[in-house]
């Protein structure tokens, strides 16, 4: 693997088809794991490691993100990745940078109701480094469902001929999902960020069984969040996060602070498989 800074090392590095995957660093085992699915794969992998300011709202954790470039670059190196792109904030919003990416309602919904602006910087940021980068395949985790679904919607609004794939969440063994975010929990916050896997799981195992009451489903999840500062839990349609019906995929999405951290988490409803196996891959509430 090499770890270049401008995009014109990547264009020379790169033979046969770009998978990319776009990561603001601090990677961990998500990230190898969306690495590995893009190595699966022939031609390229890209890897690119920015943290992108303009996805940060006044407040937010943009001076504190955990910045660590050398484990970064062992971590992608050692999951498959061929090239390493790590730009600087003048290569990505060079002077003169003026355009933004609006995805629409959307951004507004959701995580945007709490973070307004957050999705604009996201889409314009992935739409810059796909200009920079020219991959034909794009990896994103589902763990921030509402990004994947922000990045679909403008890849195809905007015709950018990027193959755009959502890759499992990946989960502790205790269920929580990973996160940069996690490294800033203290060992009693990360006890009680349990209670966001243990609701989504407790929503699919209600749906498992039968229940499609989609407020019924939510105050089941909710038992589980006392105590946590709840910023929603929703139950949404899992194509465009429209409205839900228990005829289509859905996907139960919880946001919560947990001391000064924000964590998120989601899970499908799949009308075809209830509650799938992922309701018993969920651990238990702690006790
Ligand atoms: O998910 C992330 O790490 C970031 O939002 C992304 C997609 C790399 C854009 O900065």
């Amino acid at each position: 693997m090499i770890i270049v800074h401008e995009p014109a090392e990547v264009a020379r590095a790169a033979t046969g088809p770009i998978t990319f995957v776009p990561t603001m660093g601090a990677l961990h085992a998500g990230h190898a794991s969306l690495v590995s699915l893009a190595a699966a794969g022939s031609g390229t992998v890209v890897v690119s490691v920015f943290v992108n300011p303009s996805q940060f709202g006044p407040g937010e954790d943009f001076g504190r993100y955990p910045r660590d470039l050398a484990a970064d670059a062992r971590l992608a190196e050692r999951a498959g990745a061929d090239i390493l792109f790590a730009p600087t904030v003048e290569t990505v919003y060079p002077v003169g940078f003026a355009t933004t990416v609006d995805p629409g309602p959307i951004a507004m919904d959701l995580c945007g109701r709490t973070r307004p602006g957050h999705f604009a910087g996201v889409a314009t940021v992935v739409t810059r480094l796909y200009g920079l980068v020219q991959p034909q395949r794009a990896i994103f985790g589902r763990k921030d469902y509402q990004q994947l679904v922000v990045l679909r919607q403008t890849a195809v609004d905007l015709a950018l001929g990027v193959d755009v794939v959502g890759a499992p969440t990946v989960r502790d063994a205790d269920g929580l999902a990973l996160s940069s975010r996690n490294a800033f929990l203290s060992s009693d916050e990360r006890s009680r960020a349990l209670a966001l896997p243990a609701c989504l799981a407790a929503i699919a195992a209600a749906h498992h069984a039968g229940e499609r009451d989609g407020t019924h489903l939510e105050a089941v999840g909710r038992e589980h969040l006392a105590g946590l500062a709840v910023e929603y839990l929703e139950l949404r349609a899992a194509d465009r996060l429209g409205p839900w019906t228990p005829d289509r995929l859905g996907v139960a999405l919880v946001a919560a602070r947990v001391g000064t951290t924000r964590l998120i988490d989601n899970i499908l409803l799949d009308p075809a498989q209830p509650g799938s196996a992922l309701a018993s891959a969920f651990p238990k509430e702690p006790s």
